[in-house]
């Protein structure tokens, strides 16, 4: 072994789940990982980017393409909406390899209209997929992390969902809801080595390329994500609970953060003038910050009460 390879993340004897791998991200992610020895569950229905249609085909030739390359991968075609189609992506990871290390929910799909003309069914599928598909693939998963007393798990956020984007009322709200599942999960897996983080990527797929400026298409290649996925999927990751915002080579982390805020004492009688008048002071974010727990937050409030 070279000495670079003795720094290379390796991935032998982990068992991994890709979902929506038949394509774009979740298709480059697993590759990355099966190239360097991990065991693949490559999930895909194979339908089209809203959602409809399905076909095994996606799935299978990604199967093919691991297994030429000399690296091992089953192929599962359920839907991440379907619980007992959750249930079977993970259950396909027990039957070939008896367990499940690493879990990247990647499936998505758009379904993408002003919110006035949005119809509800659009809404719904949407939230089905990205943030109760996520919910259900990770709820059969974890109870085998837990006994593992390990597991990855990456979540695929958005910018749209972090900071707005016109006609995706149902894909932001998604998206920022697996903020939300990542932010109480990574409190609940600490204690059994679950680590779960979350990308916000940006790269050059079916789902994008007609949406992006041609021009930069080349610079978006799906590799620069799935660098950062093998990371947060390896050993080596100690980071839990962070968005990473990542694409065509840039990398960073994004972060809800807090105003220091204005408190008018304990028992003061405040009225919506006060607010109108402090709305500069109260929004000022010179002095904002991050909180790790929904009790240091709470914390801060309690905390001028014991002063
Ligand atoms: P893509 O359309 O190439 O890949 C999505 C895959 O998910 C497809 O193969 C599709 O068949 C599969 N899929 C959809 N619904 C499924 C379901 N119910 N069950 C199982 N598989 C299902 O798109 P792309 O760009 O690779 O997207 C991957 C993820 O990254 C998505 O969650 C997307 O929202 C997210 N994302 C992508 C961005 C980009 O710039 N490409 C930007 C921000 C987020």
């Amino acid at each position: 072994m070279s000495a670079q390879d003795s720094r290379m993340l390796a991935f032998s004897g982990r068992v991994a789940i890709v979902t929506g791998a038949g394509s774009g991200l979740g298709r480059s992610h697993a590759l990355l990982l099966a190239s360097r020895g991990a065991k693949l569950v490559i999930n895909d229905l194979g339908g089209a980017v809203d959602g409809r249609g399905g076909s095994a085909t996606a799935a299978d030739a990604v199967v093919a393409e691991i297994k030429a390359a000399g690296g091992e991968a089953v192929a599962n075609h359920d839907s991440v909406s379907d619980p007992a189609g959750a249930a079977r992506i993970v259950q396909a990871a027990l039957d070939a390899w008896g367990r499940v290390d690493i879990l990247v929910n990647n499936a998505g799909i758009l379904r993408d209209k002003s919110f006035a003309k949005m119809p509800l069914e659009d809404f719904d599928a949407v939230l089905a997929v990205h943030l109760l598909g996520s919910a259900y693939v990770t709820h059969a998963a974890w109870p085998h992390m837990q006994a593992a007393n390990y597991g990855r798990v990456v979540m695929t956020t958005s910018a749209a969902g972090l900071y707005g984007n016109f006609g995706q009322t149902n894909y932001g709200a998604a998206k920022l809801g697996l903020v939300g599942l990542m932010n109480a999960l990574k409190q609940e897996g600490g204690k059994n080595g679950i680590l779960i983080n979350t990308i916000a990527p940006v790269a050059a797929t079916r789902m994008t390329e007609p949406l992006f400026p041609p021009k930069l298409l080349p610079h978006l290649q799906p590799a620069y994500i799935s660098a950062v996925v093998a990371y947060l999927c390896s050993e080596s990751c100690n980071a839990t609970g962070d968005i990473i915002s990542v694409g065509a080579g840039y990398y960073a982390k994004a972060q809800i953060v807090e105003s220091e805020g204005v408190f008018y004492g304990a028992g003061a009688e405040v009225t919506p003038e006060m607010i109108a008048a402090d709305w500069g002071r109260i929004t000022d974010m010179g002095k904002a910050r991050a909180y790790g727990a929904a009790m240091e937050e709470v914390a801060k409030i309690f905390g001028y009460f014991v002063k």
